[in-house]
């Protein structure tokens, strides 16, 4: 048994082989897989509805093979397989290198047909009888598009009887033992998007489907054969026309030739883009987007009365939608749609909570530790396509241990920290012999906090937040996970973990933690992990709460965090009682916010939240893509917070339930499928909160409503209500004579009072905390300011009334 190639060279080989059944068998059972991406027949029926079939793994350790029943397929007598095999991940350009040939040299395919005659049992296999040809998939190409001339599809190919004078296929030596069931959920086509818009221009039709997505477009068309259509593809336009710089050098250009005679229709199977717009060049009836992913079970969604908040949950779920193509990846435009390791850690809690992801994270589970087992280090790209090592950083490499934690809080099953047991703790090992002799992870590379705003356009790694602080922080919260991992599982070595990650929280502390709670450095990165990593004392968590706050709101309510710190913000603001600010840093829509890219029209997460600069240009940093999940991590907060779930015990077999209403919003509703079944959140807020859950039989939850009281409930459904602390009654409207200190102890006026200070007197700050601003009101401060303009008072007047 072996794999077989085409003699030729060519981006997607056709290949054939008939065999005679003896009258129908009982069973009939195929088998194929393929180095490339394998489209099978059968007697002319294409088999299955996967596509991109087998997916990307680490095809060296692992490739997944599919299994068909084709009983009813069989014909007594002449029979014929068939299968295109596009060159796909194995074989076609990948990686930002620009390298092809990461795994074979030609596209190669294996067939095992096993048919069952009562004892009897005759194999057919891809073998020395099988012929190759060239067909009318001229390209094929993951980054490049397919090129597809209807007039070359040899008719009747995967038929009986077929007489084309194809050649005798090369067999290809590729061991059989990486040969693996598909654990993966399969890539589908999972919806079709009709155009939202269409608009003609130089003679070309730029279309545009309303949504980023991942997959392509079907068109009907009717022509002259040899007319071509061209379609090329793009997140974005500019001035009315496809702007592909967020492509890098991915050319994302299908084109199909006519054969004439009446409609066709036509879509690629051996490419996918990442694509809002397409421009289409040619004649065509119709067009429409199909949307392509891993076909996964959606187990959550949230609704609250925020449009642009639900608009940014929205973005998540298609970023998540857009990235899991098989392997969970950075973005799926570009050159690159490489299973990034930073990416998917941040995003996983939320990824586990919106989708079932235990059979697609498992399978790149394995793939992760069949790598690591194999080059002694987790790569930063899983699979790995990277010529050079990759070297142990904080938020990439210890995905090995943060992911099986991270699904085994969310489904309770411990299996996967067995499973991936000797992954987590040989990662942990490796960081272990790097510390410095004070236990710190203080040398060797780092992304740090990567992509934070404030970085140097050419070193998206070189943010304000020192990256062996950062380091150090996520090291203490890994070798937490592993010590919790190993005590689970009873392991031997737990007491050695359990020191370790005692000793690494210790290193932390003493390096960079004050006695009273503030992180050298003082950044809101290094604050949120310092919080949500539990690495300081209640005391100095408080004072921590508080400086964090404190720069949040200086920055204005922007975002200035990057990948490490963005998730962690929200979470270290609410935990600390600051959950006014977490709000106003959720709600803010000033560029950059969680919030702005929602106001420029995003349909999905940007790679930065600046991607798009508010003028419309592209950030000049090049990491630009339109559909990066990883900061779609805030959406976590959404759903412990604002929806107000949060696992007690791993898999909710217990909960707590505890929804904090803010920003303005006035109702919220969630709705997790968990392992254990349905829970449903509802809250509303009218003269008082009124919160209505359902959590499955077999599991019970903790309630804790905003006012402090607290209920335990079980399975079934439930209502409480409550008053909203700080409701006690209308205040006393804000005026020009309110002193500064009052207005400085209500964010929202303040914030709008700095808005307005900002824009007559840019760069001057506006102090409510100064020893004098318990005295002095804005009519005051105005008579201080020489010529103080109408305008300056009329604005402040606006802030404050728009705040009663
Ligand atoms: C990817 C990121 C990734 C990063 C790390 C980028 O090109 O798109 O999301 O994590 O590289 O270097």
């Amino acid at each position: 048994m072996s794999f077989v190639t085409a003699p030729f060279s060519a981006e997607a080989p056709y290949f054939r082989r008939e065999f005679t059944s003896d009258g129908p068998p009982d069973h009939a059972r195929l088998q194929v897989t393929a180095l490339g991406i394998v489209e099978p027949y059968l007697n002319g029926t294409r088999l299955g509805d996967e596509v991109l079939a087998p997916g990307w793994t680490s095809y060296r350790h692992r490739l997944q093979v599919s299994t068909y029943d084709v009983t009813p397929l069989i014909r007594s007598g002449a029979n014929a397989l068939g299968a295109i095999v596009g060159e796909g991940w194995a074989a076609g350009r990948l990686g930002y290198e620009g390298k092809r040939h990461h795994y074979t040299q030609r596209p190669a395919l294996y067939v095992r047909l096993e048919l069952t005659y009562g004892e009897q049992t005759v194999i057919v296999t891809t073998d020395g009888q099988w012929t190759a040809g060239a067909g009318a998939v001229l390209a094929a190409s993951l980054y490049d598009g397919e090129v597809y001339d209807a007039r070359r599809e040899p008719d009747g190919w995967n038929l009986p009887g077929f007489a084309g004078a194809w050649s005798p296929v090369e067999l290809l030596d590729w061991d059989l033992g990486t040969l693996v069931p598909t654990v993966a959920t399969p890539i589908r086509r999972v919806e079709e998007l009709p155009p939202v818009e269409t608009v003609i221009r130089d003679g070309k039709t730029i279309v545009d489907f309303g949504q980023n997505i991942s997959g392509w477009v079907r068109l009907a068309t009717t022509g002259e054969a040899g007319q071509s259509v061209t379609i090329r593809h793009a997140e974005i336009l500019r001035d009315g026309a496809l702007d592909t710089e967020t492509l890098r050098t991915a050319r994302s250009t299908d084109r199909y030739t006519l054969r004439g005679g009446g409609q066709e229709v036509w879509e690629p199977r051996f490419t996918f883009h990442g694509f809002r717009y397409a421009e289409i060049e040619g004649p065509f009836d119709e067009v429409k987007a199909v949307v392509v992913h891993s076909d996964m079970r959606r187990t959550g969604w949230l609704d609250t009365s925020h449009d642009l908040l639900n608009r940014l949950h929205a973005n998540a779920v298609w970023s998540m939608r857009g990235n899991f193509v098989g392997v969970p990846t950075d973005c799926p435009q570009r050159d690159e749609r490489l299973g990034w390791t930073g990416d998917l850690n941040a995003f996983a809690p939320t990824a586990a909570f919106l989708y079932d992801v235990r059979h697609v994270l498992g399978s790149w589970l394995e793939d992760l530790a069949a790598e690591q087992r194999e080059k002694g280090f987790v790569p930063w790209v899983v699979p790995d396509v990277l010529s050079t090592p990759s070297s142990p950083t904080a938020l990439w490499s210890d995905v090995a241990v943060s992911l099986p934690w991270a699904l085994y809080q969310e489904y309770g099953d411990d299996e996967v920290l067995r499973r991936c047991y000797d992954s987590m703790a040989a990662f942990i090992r490796d960081v272990e012999t790097r510390l410095d002799d004070k236990g710190l992870w203080s040398s060797g590379f780092q992304f740090g906090d990567w992509l934070d705003p404030d970085a140097p356009p050419e070193n998206a790694g070189g943010g304000k937040t020192d990256r062996h602080l950062v380091a150090a922080a996520y090291l203490a919260k890994t070798t937490r996970e592993m010590a919790d991992t190993a005590r689970i599982l009873g392991t031997a070595d737990a007491g050695h973990f359990a020191s370790l990650a005692e000793r690494t929280r210790e290193a932390f502390r003493a390096e960079y933690v004050t006695q009273n709670g503030r992180i050298a450095g003082e950044t809101a990165t290094a604050y949120a992990l310092a919080i949500c990593f539990d690495l300081l004392d209640p005391a100095q968590e408080a004072h921590a709460g508080t400086r964090l706050a404190h720069l949040v709101a200086k920055a204005g309510f922007k975002i200035s965090t990057g990948f490490a710190g963005t998730p962690l913000i929200l979470p270290a603001l609410s935990r600390t009682s600051h959950l006014e600010e977490a709000y106003l840093l959720l709600l803010e829509t000033g560029c950059p916010s969680f919030l702005y890219p929602v106001t420029m029209g995003a349909t999905t997460i940007w790679e930065r939240w600046d991607a798009v600069r508010p003028d419309g240009s592209l950030h000049s940093t090049g990491m630009t893509s339109l559909n990066h999940y990883a900061l779609g991590a805030v959406c976590d907060w959404l759903h412990k917070t604002v929806g107000g779930l949060t696992p007690l015990e791993p898999g909710y077999r217990r909960m707590r339930i505890a929804p904090k209403p803010g920003g303005g919003l006035t109702h919220a509703t969630l709705i997790h499928t968990t392992v254990h079944g349905e829970v449903r959140i509802g809250w509303r807020v009218t003269d008082r909160l009124t919160l209505d859950v359902t959590v499955p039989d077999g599991t019970d939850a903790l309630v804790e409503l905003p006012d402090g009281q607290t209920a335990e409930i079980t399975g079934g459904s439930h209502s409480f209500g409550c008053e909203l602390p700080g409701k006690d009654g209308p205040r006393e409207p804000y005026t020009m004579d309110t002193p500064l200190k009052t207005l400085a102890g209500d964010l929202a006026v303040w914030r709008a009072l700095t808005e307005v200070f900002a824009k007559h007197f840019p760069g001057i700050p506006l102090d409510g905390t100064a020893p004098e601003a318990a005295a002095y009101s804005l009519n005051r401060i105005v008579g201080f300011i020489p010529g103080a303009s109408e305008e300056l008072k009329n604005d402040l007047e606006t802030a404050l009334a728009r705040s009663r």
